[in-house]
């Protein structure tokens, strides 16, 4: 099940589109002909995009400045696509960041609000817009998760646990569509060098990881693309990331937890 074919008045809608994996992806979908929806905080690196996208590829490009972590947010986002008119026909939930410290250290607020956009979030702008694909036979859901999906990670809980709900929910969406004409992918980067290191505190946690982990948020948008091309259900860039995926998966827990939170 291939992505859909761009239309005047469907667009991509890419959160997360003002830095790393999410600007990366919106590029791919541009040069295909996509119109997109770019959404995130930072308005100037939106619109920068945007008049990049729509100049290069001559394709409509809307910037929706949204603080996803909000509901009242996502309501206004929501109510700006019906006035424009759009129909979502591509949904990138990509939009995330994660805290790493030891969980009797955290800051509330900052797990909580980790959650509400790397949970909360998802599944909000996923039931927005998936229903009515399902409906019309066509389009397409990635959400981006983590190679943190497939295990526990002690010194960096929620943003693991909130990760492997990403995982958990796509894969199960991902069958429900099957047949649908609806593709389903979930995206499981290992580390990339992006403005996620800074907006995470994870710089301390990014110095330990070997570099045959590491991908370029290019490479990782390309596996991406091809994914939802080839209608698979879950993508991990890079063979040493797939191994890494398939030890923390179906290694027994006490192990994996031994050997993470030994680090
Ligand atoms: N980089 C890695 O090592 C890595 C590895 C595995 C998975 N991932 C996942 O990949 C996804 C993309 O991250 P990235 O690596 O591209 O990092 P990034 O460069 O920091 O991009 C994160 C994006 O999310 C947006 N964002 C953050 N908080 C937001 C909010 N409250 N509302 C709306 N948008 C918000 C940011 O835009 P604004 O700041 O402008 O709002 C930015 O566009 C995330 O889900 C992350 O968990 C990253």
């Amino acid at each position: 099940m291939a992505l859909p074919d761009p239309t005047p008045t469907t667009t991509a809608l890419v959160t997360g589109a003002s830095s790393g994996i999410g600007q990366a992806i919106a590029r791919r979908l541009a040069a295909r002909g996509h119109g997109v929806t770019l959404v995130a905080r930072r308005e100037d690196e939106l619109r920068a995009l945007a008049a990049e996208l729509a100049d290069e590829h001559g394709i409509r490009a809307e910037v929706v400045p949204c603080d996803l972590a909000d509901p009242a947010a996502r309501d206004r986002l929501a109510a700006e696509l019906d006035r424009l008119g759009l129909e979502v026909d591509v949904l990138v939930n990509n939009a995330g960041f994660g805290t790493y410290v030891t969980f009797a250290e955290a800051d509330r607020e900052r797990e909580v609000e980790q959650v509400r956009l790397n949970v909360e979030a998802v599944t909000d702008l996923t039931a927005r817009y998936f229903p009515a694909m399902v409906r019309r036979g066509r389009g397409a859901v990635l959400v981006t998760a983590s190679t943190a999906a497939f295990q526990p990670l002690p010194g960096n809980a929620a943003y693991a646990a909130s990760k492997a709900f990403a995982l958990s929910f796509t894969e199960a969406l991902h069958a429900e569509a099957a047949g649908s004409g609806v593709t389903v992918t979930v995206l499981c980067p290992g580390p990339v060098a992006t403005g996620f290191q800074d907006a995470s505190g994870a710089h301390e946690f990014a110095g330990k990881v070997p570099k045959a982990l590491w991908r370029s948020a290019d490479q990782v948008a390309d596996a991406a693309m091809q994914a939802l091309d080839r209608g698979r259900r879950v993508v991990v860039p890079g063979l040493p990331n797939r191994i890494g995926a398939a030890l923390g998966r179906f290694s027994p827990r006490p192990v994996v937890l031994k050997v993470m939170g030994a680090g």
